[in-house]
């Protein structure tokens, strides 16, 4: 009832205001105090095999697997090894070049989902080091796994994940710098600066839930939408990803996430009078090509609803609404962005009487393959 919902509406709600305090405990005890480096003392790699590393592969369903993209990215810029994040299900049929010089990394909150579990017992057979990032204490992918990453979360009962997925990529973060720590990769991005944001990153999800009045007023407009299109560039594509499957899975509105330099190749054609954008910008360092694509859809009439980091500029004119998050280190901020997204497909859903936390079709963990 209620009470078990702390007095939310919805456990998904309850969930989503959660996250400062999911991501405070999935970083406690794990940044060094002094700011300079992590503890990661559930992992143990050994540093001569961390040389002859190749690659990371990182495989998971759904959200967790949006959450993977996101970790790979930051293992390759962090790290400076090769990370190829990957459908557990497409991973399993297809042959991997996987081997001792291999880590790879599960990503599954319930740690139960059957693809994630066979796509790494498969690497396993192959020779790899396993990795799992999960949620349950003693689950399966928890106990056949190397090492053990737990992401702290605390029950996730809506069946749309939401504190799991923005504490995925908090421990993937932390993964990636004990990884940069290993193998000494000094590549053009501090980890300094990284680690400094990583300890402010609950304060700013925390502000990030100030938009909910905002984002309350467009998921009011969006319970009458047909189609939505999420758009974004580098991390925000991945960020727009997991928007995309949000709103989809719990509002049955037809959503689709796009590369926004990917539209003029032919998902621009489905843009018209009033066709739904919501355009991600949270990198300093696209922003100018994010304004661009923007103009492009707002040619064809799109309304255009902007999620920007707040010191980004330029959005507004284009914009019906801008939605302006907290400023966090680049690498960080698909975790503040997450909460507008997460924010706008409850609202939809509620807009649209649909039942949020048990969405028609779908089950909280998939363990049928
Ligand atoms: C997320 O909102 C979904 N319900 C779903 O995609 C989920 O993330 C996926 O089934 C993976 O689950 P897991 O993390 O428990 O492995």
């Amino acid at each position: 009832g209620q009470a078990e919902r702390g007095g939310y509406p919805h456990f998904m709600l309850k969930e989503i205001h959660e996250q400062p305090r999911a991501v405070r405990d999935t970083l406690s005890g794990r940044v060094h105090p002094s700011g300079e480096g992590v503890i990661l003392d559930t992992v143990r790699f050994d540093p001569q095999w961390i040389q002859q590393l190749r690659a990371v592969y990182l495989v998971a369903c759904g959200t967790a697997y949006h959450a993977g993209l996101i970790g790979g990215r930051l293992i390759e810029r962090l790290a400076g090894i090769p990370a190829w994040t990957e459908i557990a299900s497409e991973f399993r049929y297809r042959e991997p070049l996987v081997d001792e010089r291999t880590l790879f990394v599960a990503i599954s909150q319930s740690g139960e989902t059957a693809d994630t579990l066979a796509a790494m017992r498969e690497a396993k057979r192959r020779g790899a080091r396993v990795l799992a990032i999960t949620n349950v204490v003693g689950s399966s992918v928890a106990r056949e796994a190397d090492d053990v990453v737990y992401t702290w979360a605390g029950p996730e009962i809506a069946v749309a994940s939401t504190k799991a997925y923005t504490t995925q990529i908090v421990a993937l973060t932390l993964l990636a710098v004990h990884l940069a720590e290993l193998t000494g990769f000094t590549g053009p991005l501090g980890r300094k600066n990284l680690l400094e944001s990583l300890r402010q990153l609950p304060e700013a999800v925390e502000a990030a839930l100030h938009v909910e009045e905002d984002i309350k007023a467009i998921g009011d407009a969006a319970g009458g939408w047909r189609d939505a299109f999420f758009i974004g560039r580098g991390l925000d594509y991945f960020a727009a990803l997991e928007g995309q499957l949000k709103l989809k899975e719990i509002s049955y509105i037809h959503a689709e996430a796009y590369p926004a330099g990917e539209l003029k190749h032919g998902t621009l054609a489905l843009i018209e009078q009033g066709t739904p954008v919501i355009a991600l910008a949270t990198q300093p360092a696209l922003r100018e090509k994010m304004i661009s694509n923007i103009e492009e859809v707002r040619a064809r009439g799109a309304t255009v609803y902007a999620v920007v980091r707040r010191d980004l500029s330029g959005f507004e004119r284009y914009a019906r609404q801008t939605v302006k998050l907290p400023v966090v280190h680049p690498l960080l901020m698909p975790v503040v962005a997450a909460v507008p997204l997460q924010l706008l497909a409850y609202y939809a859903a509620v807009a649209k009487g649909t039942d949020v936390d048990k969405p028609r079709n779908l089950a909280k963990s998939v363990t049928v393959e």
